[in-house]
């Protein structure tokens, strides 16, 4: 068997480790950070405490403030500009996955000056990068550890560029920095995590031992504490799981590539800003269900580690695909498409959309046609 994998070189986790940062800056000989992240965030008086830990060591920073969910190629460009007026040597990307993504792109763009349309796809970028450390702040998007960047056209389409260069130097996972996230939002994330390793597992081509050992793992671990992350926000020991869970699938993922749930929620993104997560929990049940014709079995081989209540029993695939509609349903998040605002008459161009995310759909294990998105688009209305 073939196995390529690759994976960010350090990592740092546990509670309190964002003590870790001027240590990791001064390994990288980073003086001057830019910080990337978003006006929540500073909001909350997060950014504050990480340029504080910053000053005390005599680390200079500037703050770009203005990531934008499903952000826009405009935050990349704004970032990059206020990071040569500061005169920056390095990027830290503190937030979402949005923040994330942004910071790849500018320690990208700090030092390439070719224009973005040429970076879009996979393996496009050349050169070098700025030194780049990731902090989420979310247990979702598993940014930290992927070499992927989305971003949303003005034409309303995400495109992503997906490149090793874009693998992190360092990624600091603190997961007392999510005690502070609201439930709907802890919800949206989890379900994203969870979608990354199960479409990791089930995906056509790069399937792999190791991404498949990191995926089963990576679901044990949100399977049995998203419930709980989200009911009792300020449980340390759920929210340290859930961050732990959401690197190991994007640790996966990164090498095992998405598929269908991706593809079909991002166009819901992209169209109705619907956040990314809840897009992939609003298209989930019924994509698994489309898939089960082609990856049944494997499907029931992860039953139990995403629904622990299955644990010891004999798993049909209607078990699986139930017990998902039942987290879902927990979790008091929108359920359907009318939920967010979307009709029938949005259905044939969000499927048009979708069939455009051919670097995802070429993982899915049935192969998935535009009458296939209206489908499952109409069983998800
Ligand atoms: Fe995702």
């Amino acid at each position: 068997m073939s196995i390529s994998f690759q994976t960010v070189p350090s990592i740092e986790s546990g509670l309190g480790k964002i003590s870790v940062l001027p240590d990791v800056c001064n390994r990288l000989n980073i003086k001057k950070p830019i910080i990337v992240t978003d006006q929540g965030l500073l909001q909350l008086g997060l950014v504050e405490k990480l340029e504080k830990i910053l000053e005390k060591n005599n680390i200079q920073t500037c703050v770009y403030k203005d990531v934008l969910a499903d952000p826009p190629e405009h935050n990349i460009f704004d970032a990059v500009n206020l990071f040569e007026d500061f005169g920056a040597d390095g990027v830290i990307g503190f937030g979402g996955g949005s923040s994330m993504d942004v910071a790849k792109a500018v320690s990208y763009f700090s030092i390439n000056k070719i224009s973005i349309s040429e970076c879009y796809g996979v393996n496009k970028l050349v050169n070098k990068r700025s030194p780049l450390i990731q902090i989420p702040t979310t247990a979702g998007t598993g940014s930290e550890l992927t070499p992927i960047a989305i971003f949303t056209l003005e034409s309303e389409q995400k495109m992503g560029i997906v490149d090793p260069l874009l693998y992190a130097d360092y990624a600091i996972l603190d997961a007392d920095l999510t005690l502070g996230l609201p439930a709907d939002i802890t919800a949206y994330s989890g379900i994203d995590a969870m979608v990354h390793a199960i479409e990791a597992y089930t995906t056509k081509i790069k399937k792999n031992p190791i991404s498949d050992s990191l995926a089963k793992k990576a679901l044990s671990l949100l399977g049995s504490n998203l419930r709980i992350a989200v009911n009792e926000p300020k449980n340390r020991v759920a929210r340290e799981n859930m961050l732990l869970g959401s690197m190991l699938a994007g640790m996966a993922f990164a090498n095992a590539p998405c598929a269908a749930v991706h593809a079909l929620a991002y166009p819901i993104g992209a169209k109705f800003h619907v956040p990314h997560g809840l897009s992939n929990s609003l298209v989930l049940s019924k994509v698994l269900q489309f898939n089960s014709l082609k990856a049944e079995n494997m499907y029931c081989e992860i039953a139990a580690d995403c629904l622990p209540q299955l644990i010891g029993k004999k798993i049909t695939i209607d078990d699986f695909i139930m017990g998902i509609e039942e987290l879902i349903a927990d979790l008091k998040i929108p359920k359907c498409l009318k939920d967010v605002g979307i009709t029938s008459n949005d259905i044939p161009k969000l499927a048009e959309d979708a069939m455009k995310q051919e670097r995802l759909l070429v993982n899915n294990q049935r192969e998935l046609k535009l009458k296939d998105a209206v489908y499952i688009y109409e069983a998800a209305l």
